[in-house]
């Protein structure tokens, strides 16, 4: 089977092309990845040689060359992932996440309708979105696959709309789909402007750890691998055209989640307790800001078999050792030297 990956080179596209690499070598993946600031080749530098694995370069807003790449390949199916996906981001420039998860999504869906036109039964688009389409949740509740659609940033816009083309392609043309929304990830190879890496790389720098508002807004976190191993079990076992929600059973307060991370981060540091929490800051809270978000996984845990395979604690303790261990990593981020992967080992 020729799968197509988009976004593999992102944090979570990066773990799930390493799952499907590694777990069926009988499957050709096919990583295209525009390689924006968030896409990092070097997050797969332990499987780029492997003979069942194949990156392109190239932007799915790019309408032609999707074409060209889906008649060239005849991919079986697609798992996308390819996204602007930070919330701060899309409140400065918009644009950016209508064009890339509005408009890309449309471009790959196109190229599928005519590449696999008269033979769709044979086929699968799977769509990997987010759980903040739901909008925000108050002190109780949770979002289920039947929670209406009421996305506030222009981020949880742009993946609405997507979600939406998605089912309408399936309802209008019978393509057949699959849309899994997840909650909020964490783990290795997380891009530091997002709140878990921010702050480990903030702390180990001795630097002040930006906290929203009064940081009572309420996220249900979820280490990163888990929600690969729930992809491959939607991809291979969900329902035709059904929807799965995914989440950690695993709701924190970010004030709470900064102090865990900053108690966590002294012990690993030997530094004196409290030292890390010394530098939360309170600042400007973000437009919009969505409260709480909780996610409902009985579904997918009741019909596919699938749960998380890590506490909270394990997984953040694992994120903070290996921040730790990989340096490197953080070092050609924070320095842009990453960028220059694709050009080293691809293009020389
Ligand atoms: P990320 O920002 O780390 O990675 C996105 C990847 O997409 C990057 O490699 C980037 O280069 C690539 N990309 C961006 N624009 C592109 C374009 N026009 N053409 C081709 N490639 C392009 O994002 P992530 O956190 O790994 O999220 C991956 C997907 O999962 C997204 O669709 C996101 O909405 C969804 N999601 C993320 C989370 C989360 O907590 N991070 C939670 C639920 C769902
Ligand atoms: P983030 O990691 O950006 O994910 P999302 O906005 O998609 O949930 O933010 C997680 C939470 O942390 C969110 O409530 C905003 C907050 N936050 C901070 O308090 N400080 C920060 O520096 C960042 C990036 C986020």
């Amino acid at each position: 089977m020729k799968i197509l990956i988009t976004g593999g080179a992102g944090f979570i596209g990066s773990h799930v092309v390493r799952l499907f690499v590694t777990k069926y070598p009988e499957y050709q993946i096919f990583n295209l990845d525009k390689l924006t600031y968030a896409g990092n080749l070097e997050n797969l530098k332990d499987i780029e040689d492997q003979p069942n694995y194949t990156f392109i370069k190239g932007d799915i807003v790019d309408e032609a060359f999707m074409n060209e790449i889906f008649q060239e390949n005849q991919f079986d199916a697609v798992i996308h992932l390819a996204a602007e996906s930070h919330v701060d981001r899309s409140i400065t420039d918009p644009m950016a996440f209508v064009k890339t998860n509005v408009i890309g999504t449309c471009n790959l869906l196109n190229a599928a309708r005519e590449t696999w036109k008269g033979n769709y039964s044979k086929h699968l688009f799977y769509h990997v979105s987010t759980d903040e389409v739901y909008g925000t949740l108050g002190e109780t509740g949770m979002f289920t696959e039947e929670t209406k659609y009421d996305p506030h940033s222009p981020y949880s816009a742009s993946k609405a709309s997507s979600d939406h083309f998605v089912r309408a392609y399936y309802d209008t043309y019978g393509i057949l789909v699959k849309v899994s929304n997840c909650s909020n990830n964490y783990g290795p190879n997380h891009f530091p402007e997002k709140l878990i890496p921010l702050a480990i790389n903030n702390i180990q720098n001795m630097k002040p750890v930006p906290v929203y508002g009064k940081g009572e807004n309420v996220r249900d976190w979820l280490f990163v691998k888990d929600h690969a191993t729930a992809i491959d079990a939607v991809f291979h076992k969900g329902k035709v055209g059904e929807t799965y929600n995914i989440g950690g059973v695993n709701e924190w307060k970010n004030i709470d989640l900064i102090r865990l991370l900053c108690d966590t981060m002294d012990e690993k540091l030997g530094r004196e307790k409290g030292t890390s929490q010394k530098l939360i800051t309170f600042v400007t809270d973000r437009a919009g800001h969505d409260l709480r978000y909780a996610i409902d996984s009985s579904k997918i845990m009741n019909e596919l078999g699938w749960k998380p395979s890590v506490t909270f604690e394990e997984g953040l303790a694992k994120t903070v050792d290996w921040y730790l261990e990989n340096p490197e990593w953080l070092k050609h981020v924070t320095s842009g030297a990453y960028q220059h992967y694709y050009e080293e080992q691809y293009n020389r």
